[in-house]
C-alpha cells in the first residue's frame, strides 16, 4: 500500500517538526493533539517559521504555501481514522500512551503501522498495549524535525519485519536517512549525545568553565555545530534528563548519574526554548 496520509499523534516540539518534514516531502499530514488550541497554535509556529526559513534562504520560496497546504489539524481523534499510517509522538509518559494506544486498536484497520517516536520509552511495552503488536515501531526523529536527516527504525521484540521495512521505505520518501537499531536504552544517538550534555553539566558545576564558554568549547574545538547547552536547550531540558534517568536505571551502570544541575533547571521549569528560559534566555 503506497502510503500518502498520515497522522501525527502530539502536536509538542517533535509532533511540529515531525509533521513540517513530513509535509514538505509531499505527503497529506493530519495534525492530532488533545485540545484544538495546541493544534492552532503548533501550525501558528510552523507557519512562522516556514516564514523566517524563506526570508533566510533554508527553504525555498513557495515552501510555506506548499508546507501548509499539506497540514490539516484536529482535536478528535475519530478523524485519524482513515490516514493510511500513524507517527505518535506524544507525551513522553507510558501510561497516558497505553490509553492512547488502547484507543488506537478500536478505530485504526488492522493493517495500519504506529509508529512511535519515544526517545526513552521501552518501544516493545507500547507494543504491547496496542491490539496488533507486530505493528508498532520505533522511527526515531531528530530535533529539528524538518532539518534533520536521521531516523532510527527500531523494531519491538513483537515487531514484524514487514512493519520494518515499511517504516525504512517511507523514511526514504520522506527524504531522510534511516538506520536499524535494536531496541537498547538510547538506541543509538542519545546513547552517545546525552551522557555528552550531561558530563558539560557536571563539568558546568564543578566550576571548571562557564557555560558560554563550555559551549563555545565544544563548537570551536570539536566542531559540533551548537554547543551542549544550546542543545540542550533546543531538544529540552527535561527530555534531556528523562533519557539520562532512563539509561541510569535500565543499565544500572553510575556512570550516567543525572548532575544535579539538570534536576534543578528541571524543577525550577526552565525546560529551554520551549519555557523561554534554560541555560539562555529565550524571553526576548
Ligand atoms: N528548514 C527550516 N528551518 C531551518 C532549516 C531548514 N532547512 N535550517 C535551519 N532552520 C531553522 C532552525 O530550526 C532554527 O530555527 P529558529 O529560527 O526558530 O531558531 C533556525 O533556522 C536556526 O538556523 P541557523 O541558521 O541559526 O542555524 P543552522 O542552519 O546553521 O543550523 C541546526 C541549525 C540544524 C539546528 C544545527 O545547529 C544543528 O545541527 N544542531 C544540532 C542539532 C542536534 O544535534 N539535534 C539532535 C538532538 S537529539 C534529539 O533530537 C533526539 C532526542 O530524542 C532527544
Amino acid at each position: 500500500m503506497e502510503i500518502n496520509n498520515i497522522a501525527v499523534l502530539g502536536a509538542g516540539t517533535m509532533g511540529m517538526g515531525i509533521a513540517w518534514a513530513v509535509a514538505g516531502a509531499g505527503k497529506k499530514v493530519v495534525l492530532y493533539d488533545i485540545k484544538q488550541e495546541i493544534v492552532e497554535k503548533t501550525l501558528a509556529r510552523i507557519e512562522k517559521g516556514l516564514v523566517r526559513a524563506e526570508e533566510k534562504g533554508q527553504a525555498p520560496t513557495g515552501a510555506k504555501d506548499f508546507v501548509l497546504g499539506n497540514i490539516s489539524i484536529t482535536a478528535n481523534l475519530a478523524d485519524i481514522a482513515d490516514t493510511d499510517f500513524i507517527i505518535e509522538t506524544v507525551v513522553e509518559n507510558m501510561n497516558i500512551k497505553k490509553e492512547l494506544y488502547a484507543k488506537l486498536s478500536d478505530i485504526l484497520n488492522p493493517e495500519i503501522i504506529v509508529a512511535t517516536n519515544t526517545s526513552s520509552l521501552s518501544i516493545t511495552e507500547i507494543a504491547a498495549a496496542y491490539a496488533r503488536p507486530d505493528k508498532v515501531v520505533g522511527m526515531h526523529f531528530f530535533n529539528p524535525a524538518m532539518v534533520m536527516a536521521l531516523i532510527e527504525v527500531i523494531p519491538a521484540i513483537q515487531t514484524s519485519e514487514e512493519t520494518v521495512e515499511t517504516v525504512i521505505k517511507l523514511s526514504e520518501a520522506i527524504n531522510k536517512k534511516p538506520i536499524k537499531v535494536k531496541e537498547g536504552p538510547g538506541f543509538v544517538v542519545n546513547r552517545i549525545l546525552i551522557p555528552g550534555m550531561n558530563e558539560a553539566a557536571f563539568i558546568a558545576m564543578e566550576g571548571l568553565a562557564t557555560i558560554e564558554d563550555i559551549d563555545k568549547a565544544m563548537k570551536l574545538g570539536a566542531g559540533w555545530p551548537m554547543g551542549p547547552f544550546t542543545l540542550c536547550d533546543l531538544v529540552g531540558v527535561d527530555i534531556g534528563l528523562e533519557v539520562c534517568n532512563v539509561l541510569y536505571s535500565e543499565t544500572g551502570d553510575p556512570k550516567y548519574r543525572p548532575a544535579g544541575l539538570l534536576k534543578q533547571m528541571v524543577r525550577a521549569g526552565w525546560l529551554g526554548r520551549k519555557t523561554g528560559k534554560g541555560f539562555y534566555d529565550y524571553s526576548k
